[in-house]
């Protein structure tokens, strides 16, 4: 099985780790005894997946290939946007994981419907979120089917956000603003994946290296020395100077928007990964020691680390991001008792989002999980998000596939 892993993940795993520290774990399988969390979470498993088919399968039934879930009405139904939205790649990128899980080519089939009208943003050159749009659905695709008309889609996308870069700045725009403004967002970190698939798959060397450009800008200005990060950096685009340091989605400017260190620690996993740069682990350490010293006892935070009361909305996308991200650290970790930190950490936030309390199993929504937050700034909150539920199959996926080998690992 392990060996397996290593193979699927190998084109991921920067040369230098190649599971090593995997493999060194093997002679402890069989040999001890999994804690109970751990055996209570991999037996719900196969029943969360069971779920989660038959919730996508009646939004299969119900939404047309054009439309693209991003968030649930007050009824319980999803809202959706066109191919353009930042969400598109979550749907077909759930129909995708399911597929992954199952193997049953409706799930194949239903992704490719979903994703076929994706593909024209390949060549949009005014969002930063083709990583989110087009990795989660083409991405998701070509690594499970090999097809290489999904890694043509991907050079090119990968080509359209690399115009979106500027070297004065060493960064990639995230939104489109005043000509005197260059704003990048912690979120942005989300979208280098892209980059340096594409230049491994047949693309520019030079994304790679701008990747990493915009990596080091958003560690330098975005995160605080505490492990916190700021939301939005606004930098001139033509001296690179930083303007000014502010928030769209969070409380306040030096506050800390919970799904914006989601975002964070999860992306710099990736950097780290893609890189095998230790300063880069640093950083993910940093940003996940943080947003684990802030969570509440129900390891589910709140929409912003500074909204504490118990009466703020919960947002369950930013812990299902921060648990498949905990589990990729864990994965790629070297120090053997962090390790254990965040993969224990990953599964009791998976054992609480399985659980009523965040389950969408027996009400009336459409989602996976309850209580989410798009933006609470905006009246948006409690209500399901297709990313927060891709993540969160992500993560069980992640989740069954490393259990064997670190939870074990955990109990020596
Ligand atoms: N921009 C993506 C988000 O709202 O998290």
């Amino acid at each position: 099985m392990l060996s397996r892993m290593c193979r699927r993940n190998s084109t991921k795993i920067p040369r230098f780790l190649a599971c090593t520290a995997a493999l060194a774990l093997l002679p402890l399988r069989g040999a001890i005894a999994a804690p109970p969390l751990q055996d209570a979470l991999s037996a719900r498993i196969p029943a969360l997946f069971r779920f989660a088919g038959a919730q996508l399968t009646r939004a299969a039934q119900t939404l047309r290939p054009t439309q693209y879930p991003i968030t649930t009405d007050s009824s319980g139904k999803w809202k959706t946007m066109n191919a353009s939205g930042w969400t598109s790649g979550f749907f077909p990128g759930s129909l995708w994981l399911l597929y992954e899980q199952s193997k049953n080519p409706v799930w194949k089939a239903r992704a490719q419907t979903w994703q076929r009208h994706l593909e024209r943003e390949k060549t949009s050159r005014g969002t930063h979120d083709l990583g989110f749009m087009l990795f989660t659905s083409f991405g998701n695709g070509h690594r499970l089917t090999g097809d290489d008309r999904y890694r043509r889609v991907l050079l090119t996308a990968a080509g359209s956000l690399a115009t979106r870069y500027n070297p004065v700045v060493g960064a990639i725009k995230s939104w489109e603003s005043k000509p005197a403004e260059f704003p990048v967002i912690i979120d942005s970190l989300m979208n280098l994946e892209l980059l340096f698939w594409a230049s491994t798959h047949g693309g520019q060397s030079a994304w790679r290296d701008l990747a990493i450009q915009h990596a080091r800008r958003v560690r330098r200005d975005h995160v605080r020395p505490d492990g916190s990060t700021y939301h939005v950096v606004t930098y001139h685009p033509a001296t690179g100077a930083v303007i000014k340091k502010s928030t769209a989605q969070g409380k306040s400017d030096e506050s800390t928007w919970s799904r914006g260190q989601a975002w964070g620690l999860y992306g710099f996993t990736v950097v780290y990964r893609e890189t095998g740069d230790r300063s880069f682990l640093q950083t993910a350490r940093k940003l996940a020691d943080y947003f684990l010293a802030n969570l509440p006892s129900d390891a589910v935070p709140s929409w912003d680390f500074r909204a504490t009361s118990a009466r703020e909305p919960k947002d369950s996308s930013a812990a299902a991001i921060a648990a498949s991200g905990l589990l990729e650290l864990a994965r790629l970790e070297l120090d053997a008792s962090r390790r254990t930190r965040y993969f224990s950490a990953a599964e009791r936030i998976l054992s609480l989002l399985s659980s009523p309390a965040y389950l969408a199993k027996g009400t009336p929504s459409r989602a996976l999980l309850l209580h989410g937050t798009y933006n609470k700034n905006a009246g948006d909150f409690d209500t399901g998000t297709i990313w927060g539920d891709y993540y969160f199959l992500e993560a069980l996926l992640r989740y069954q596939k490393y259990a064997p080998v670190l939870g074990q690992r955990r109990s020596e």
